[in-house]
């Protein structure tokens, strides 16, 4: 069990996108694309740059064309965005995005709240988007949020999952990502949908997103490696949630992620002081304390120096020492 030698695992930062989409505070064009390209250098797979929604939607993400035109391409990371709608699919290929990511729910409830459509009405619209993108070359990876619970209906049917992955496929989804939005996923429920999507469609990329709204985005991601996924969304610092599901928090963090995966001898090519240094960074960006927790604590060989007057401590403990021997 946890025999991590030699797996390698694709890491994708989604924080540029899941992240700052929920930041109250715009943060500038300049800014967004410094912190994309400092993550480029990384050694990500994938990075979501941005996403191609409507601007009263989501105000935080408004620069979505200065940025994808300006970032620097680093050769082998794929620069992915989240796509709403034909109209989005548009400006995105107009920015040569390496990749269009879809999304709709797997709750009824919630991709109302979302995307303002029903979960039919999504569908269509999602073999529009795709479309575009297909006729353009471009790969279409699709998100599927809420699929290990919803914050307003409760648990989420396996079936459902199962038949929207279907439906998804037959649209020309060469990737799938199964979305905890809101943290309500726990281990063995994630190890049974991880392997009952991957045992049913062998062909596909499937990538595990977990929120850590529960403190369970750890061992949820541990889960689903144990269970065969070999890729991953997440978020550096832990910063992110979804604007239109109650109680959603931060994506759990690349940096605690990454750091613990490498001590257990998976291969993620990431490294962890240049997460650390990067979640610094971002902190200073958006001016507020991240969840993430070894940005705060350092890798866990991180050296310490003992208190002061320590020398003195030692000296009276030896000399208690040889006066009882005495
Ligand atoms: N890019 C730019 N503008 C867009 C757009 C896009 N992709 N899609 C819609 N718009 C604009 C329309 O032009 C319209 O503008 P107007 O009011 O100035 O005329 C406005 O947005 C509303 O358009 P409409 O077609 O009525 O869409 P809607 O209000 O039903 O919204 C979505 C649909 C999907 C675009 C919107 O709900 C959305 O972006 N939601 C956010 C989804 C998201 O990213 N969630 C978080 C991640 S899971
Ligand atoms: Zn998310």
């Amino acid at each position: 069990m946890f025999e991590g030698r030699a797996i390698k695992l694709k890491i994708n930062e989604v924080g540029p996108r899941d992240g700052l989409q929920n930041e109250a505070a715009f943060v500038e064009t300049d800014d967004k694309v410094r912190l994309v390209d400092h993550l480029s250098g990384l050694g990500y797979s994938k990075i979501e740059v941005t996403s191609f929604t409507s601007p009263t939607a989501i105000p935080a993400l408004r620069d979505a064309e200065a940025v994808m035109h300006r970032i620097r391409r680093e050769p082998g990371v794929v620069y992915t965005a989240l796509i709403p709608n034909v109209r989005g699919g548009e400006r995105a290929l107009e920015c040569r995005v390496d990749e269009f990511n879809l999304v709709m729910s797997a709750s009824e409830t919630h991709n109302l709240a979302n995307l303002r459509m029903t979960r039919p009405q999504s569908l269509r619209q999602l073999g529009d988007v795709a479309a575009v993108a297909l006729s353009a070359k471009v790969p279409v990876n699709i998100s599927l949020s809420c699929v290990f619970g919803c914050p307003m209906e409760g648990e989420v049917p396996q079936a459902t999952v199962l038949d929207l992955v279907g439906q998804f496929v037959g649209l020309g989804a060469t990737g799938v990502t199964l979305c905890d939005t809101t943290g309500m996923a726990y281990p063995t429920q994630v190890h049974g949908i991880c392997e009952s999507v991957a045992k049913a469609y062998p062909q596909l990329n499937i990538t595990g997103h977990f929120h850590n709204t529960r403190g369970m985005g750890l061992v949820n991601t541990l889960a689903a490696v144990e269970a065969g996924i070999r890729q991953f969304d997440m978020s550096l610092g832990g910063i992110g949630g979804c604007p239109y599901a109650p109680g959603a928090s931060g994506n759990v963090a690349t940096e605690d992620v990454v750091h613990m995966l490498q001590w257990m001898g998976y291969d993620t090519g990431v490294d962890v002081p240049g997460l650390i240094q990067a979640a610094h960074e971002l902190e200073r960006l958006i001016g507020h304390e991240l969840p993430a927790q070894v940005s705060r604590a350092g890798e866990r060989l991180k050296r310490h120096e003992p208190p002061a007057g320590f020398d003195e401590i030692r000296e009276r403990a030896i000399a208690r020492n040889t006066a009882s021997a005495k």
